[in-house]
């Protein structure tokens, strides 16, 4: 049975932190028992179109889906091993804010069947977590850090760094520090302005694009000697805690997704489609998928992998990309193409989106 992944968006938050583009609400009183019962008649609705899989991974997203509560999570879990085949590794995440901590919750969200918790940490001094306009504290993050740590056997940890006039030691210290807490994986991203949110209204100007290059390369190497390998751009872990769920959407994989904003991305009777929650879906053509692979694939440390490629979206990759381009960035060493794969090297890494642009062109 082919493997298929599934995606929870809850889109609640407590408030809305001034970096995030992501899809959010902040709503007080969400009837949570009502939008559950319409994810479980989705989930009924895709296991029409879907039957034949066996789930690998289940990741709850959003907004906050700690302030989801844990008997809702149950349910949901619950629902998908109702109705798929699931691999009997599956992994299931769910993303938790250090303050959405009610009494006991870490263990009520393994007691409901999730067995590795992404905590949303950001910052590890509380003047840059107030810039985040996080509404934890520096107390609040090492208390729920040590309650996943005890409560969870896989975990990670989100940081974000390049913070406007951060400094490059003074970062590395952070890193050191959030290295050494025990958690099995992290995800550390630069912080990036995006349009539309507080941030940008407000003329914050990301850090320059030397300094950031420079400390993306210090915190990789430093990584790299510290047990936690650079997997995927932001994603740092050794090979058995890579996560599942998100080297799904990097690799190609089929996934649903459901919850506001929600997409998901699977293949019926050869034709690939695109969809957007509740069940709408676009028909990709085989080149628009390909392109999509390329984007993703070449995010992994490992690359893309030629025969899995083809197999995915029935498309041969070097006749799909620019071979001019190919062997012009393989020479400057920026991509090594070798053994049927195809991947960026580290000073590939540095300048990905235009490695991209050039191949797909
Ligand atoms: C959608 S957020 C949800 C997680 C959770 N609500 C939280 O705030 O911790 C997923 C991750 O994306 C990262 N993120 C969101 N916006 C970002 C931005 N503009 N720049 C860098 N990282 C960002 C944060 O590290 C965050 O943990
Ligand atoms: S970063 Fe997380 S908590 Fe903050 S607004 Fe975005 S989704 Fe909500």
């Amino acid at each position: 049975m082919k493997p298929l992944s599934v995606y929870f968006h809850w889109p609640y938050c407590k408030s809305k932190c001034p970096y995030c583009d992501f899809f959010k609400l902040v709503q007080k009183n969400v009837d949570q028992a009502s939008v559950v019962d319409g994810y479980i008649k989705e989930l009924d609705y895709y296991h029409q179109i879907l039957p034949d899989y066996c789930v690998q991974s289940v990741f709850f997203g959003g907004g906050t889906p700690s302030l989801l509560n844990p008997l809702y999570v149950e349910r949901l879990i619950n629902h998908v091993l109702s109705l798929w085949c699931v691999d009997k590794n599956c992994e299931i995440t769910l993303e938790a804010n250090p303050n959405s901590n009610r009494h006991q919750m870490f263990s009520d969200l393994k007691h409901a069947g999730v067995n590795r918790l992404s905590l949303g940490v950001q910052a590890l001094n509380d003047q840059d977590l107030k810039f985040l306009g996080r509404t934890h504290t520096l107390v609040d993050a090492r208390q729920s850090i040590e309650e996943v740590l005890t409560v969870f056997d896989n975990h990670s940890m989100d940081l974000i760094y390049a913070r406007p006039n951060q400094n490059l030691d003074v970062w590395l210290q952070e890193l050191n520090e959030a290295a050494h807490f025990g958690f099995k994986h992290l995800s550390l991203y630069q912080l990036t302005i995006e349009e539309g949110t507080v941030f940008e209204k407000k003329g914050i100007q990301a850090l320059e694009e030397g300094k950031a290059a420079e400390m993306y390369s210090k915190t990789v190497e430093f990584l790299r000697h510290n047990g936690y390998p650079r997997y995927e751009v932001s994603n740092f872990a050794p090979a058995s805690f890579e996560s599942v769920h998100n080297k799904c959407y990097w690799q190609g994989d089929e996934y649903i997704g459901i919850g506001q904003s929600a997409h998901g991305r699977f293949k019926v009777r050869g034709k690939h489609y695109a969809s957007v929650h509740p069940h709408q879906f676009e028909i990709l053509s085989h080149d628009e998928r390909a392109e999509e692979l390329v984007i993703m694939g070449l995010r992994l440390q490992k690359g893309i992998e030629k025969q899995h490629f083809k197999d995915i979206c029935g498309v041969d990759f070097d006749a799909f990309v620019n071979q001019d381009k190919l062997y012009d960035m393989v020479s400057k060493g920026l991509l090594v193409d070798e053994k049927g794969c195809v991947r960026a090297t580290d000073k590939g890494f540095l300048i990905l989106d235009k490695i991209i642009e050039n191949l797909c062109v």
